[in-house]
């Protein structure tokens, strides 16, 4: 039997069930399309970060800077560290901790620095649901004011090795 070429139908105009569906999707497209923009103002979650280069080591050295001029206690070898109210604050991401633990003021602003020193994280604020990705090099600055008070964990959301599931952070707000 011959090879017959198969009838040409695809030059044919798409039937009304075709285009209603082709609608439906360039529609929903669209919706998410401004969602993406629009979630970013009326979501209440995730702000927009202010992003800066900086030296992994550099990092390194300024957090250990803050940590040793506001520290108050350690818990399990992580420092606890009690900035003043309007301070810059450091945290950083490192196989398997976020370091320091941090003691916060709830109402009072803080200037955030999160970054990493070694590879890429992902800084999640728990019950809050923040997300934010920690990647060497990148400063992520944070304008945070805490609006309630209680203990609030940070996990790590980015695979990151073998003790990945046990980065686990720690944020203590104080009326
Ligand atoms: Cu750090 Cu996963």
């Amino acid at each position: 039997m011959p090879i017959t070429s198969p009838e040409t139908y695809w030059w044919k105009p798409a039937d009304k069930e075709e285009k209603i569906w082709i609608s439906v999707a360039i529609v929903w497209c669209l919706i998410l399309f401004t969602m993406m923009p629009l979630w970013h103002f009326v979501g209440g979650q995730n702000p927009s970060v202010e992003p800066m280069k900086i030296r992994p080591d550099d990092f390194d050295k300024v957090t250990g800077a803050f940590i040793e001029k506001y520290k108050i206690g350690e818990e399990s070898g992580i420092p606890v560290v009690k900035p003043p109210d309007g301070a810059d604050v450091y945290l950083k991401g490192q196989m398997w901790n976020w370091i320091p633990i941090l003691e916060l003021k709830k109402g009072v602003n803080y200037k955030f620095h999160i970054s990493s020193v070694d590879l890429m994280h992902g800084f999640s604020l728990q019950p809050m649901n923040m997300n934010f990705q920690i990647v060497p090099g990148h400063d992520n600055i944070l304008n945070l004011t805490p609006t309630a008070s209680g203990t609030y964990h940070i996990i790590c959301n980015e695979f990151c090795g073998v003790g990945h599931h046990t980065m686990v952070g720690k944020i203590v707000v104080k009326d």
